[in-house]
């Protein structure tokens, strides 16, 4: 599909991702909205810096880019918890540990938002409206699989996740991470989030995906280090820490 195409498809998808941003505003659940944010914010980063051949090799990732832009793909990040619009507040904001019984609630959170979806999109018209549809329920339901196996809801593993999927879990636990701040002192600087998910790269996150937002390349025998690709990383880095600068300050006030 050519750029004018895409074009045309991103006012087409305009309505439709205003609408679902609408439903979880309606929730008035303000860490909630805050965090859909700031994981498009960061799933934006990741995208932009990942290979145009690991793009090209996943086959979501493909099927998405070809009917929408790279900044559209980044926006359907925001819709990843959608479903948690059903979780009843008692349970998201449990201060302590969730039951058996309240696990399984949260955990029904990546498939729910298909009942948002359907709602929204009613019977799919076309290809192209069933493509904006599909690429939501991707990274809505792998956001919390594992590397290794280990998530939910489907254990996927490896790349049985789609590069959407393996962005969403690494852009939604930075996120996360960020928003332990009140509690737990550990995570509040860029390094310390770095440090966790150095840690468990090849475990909980694909190792790719580790390296964009943590290491600053050694270079090659051949490869000239340039201020371009240097900058390039630290790009990510300070953006990141902004992000946490401004939410602490904000937490501060
Ligand atoms: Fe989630
Ligand atoms: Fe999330």
């Amino acid at each position: 599909m050519g750029t004018e195409n895409k074009f045309f498809n991103k006012i087409l998808y305009a309505d439709k991702i205003a609408e679902a941003v609408s439903f979880l505003k309606m929730s008035g659940n303000k860490e909630l909205i805050e965090h859909s944010d700031e994981v498009a914010q960061i799933a934006r980063m990741i995208l932009k810096n990942t290979d145009d051949a690991d793009m090209k090799k996943d086959k979501k990732t493909q099927i998405a880019l070809s009917y929408m832009d790279l900044d559209t793909l980044a926006d359907l990040y925001e819709l990843h918890d959608l479903g948690k619009i059903f979780i009843p507040d008692e349970i998201l904001n449990k201060p302590g540990r969730l039951t058996d019984q309240e696990f399984k609630y949260v955990h029904r959170h990546p498939e729910n938002t298909k009942k948002v979806l359907d709602h929204i999109f009613g019977e799919k018209p076309n290809k192209t409206i069933q493509a904006l549809y599909d690429t939501i329920m991707v990274i809505s339901r792998e956001h919390h699989e594992n590397y290794d196996g280990s998530g939910y809801p489907k254990h996927l593993k490896g790349e049985n996740i789609s590069l959407l999927g393996r962005i969403a879990r690494v852009a939604d636990v930075i996120s996360a991470l960020m928003g332990h701040r009140c509690y737990n002192r550990e995570f509040n600087s860029f390094e310390s989030i770095a440090n966790y998910l150095v840690k468990n790269k090849g475990v909980l996150f694909d190792p790719k995906i580790v390296d964009i937002v943590t290491i600053v390349e050694k270079p090659k025998d051949n490869v000239v280090i340039t201020k371009e690709n240097l900058l390039n990383v630290f790009d990510i880095q300070n953006e990141i820490t902004e992000i946490i600068v401004k939410k602490v300050s904000s937490k501060e006030r």
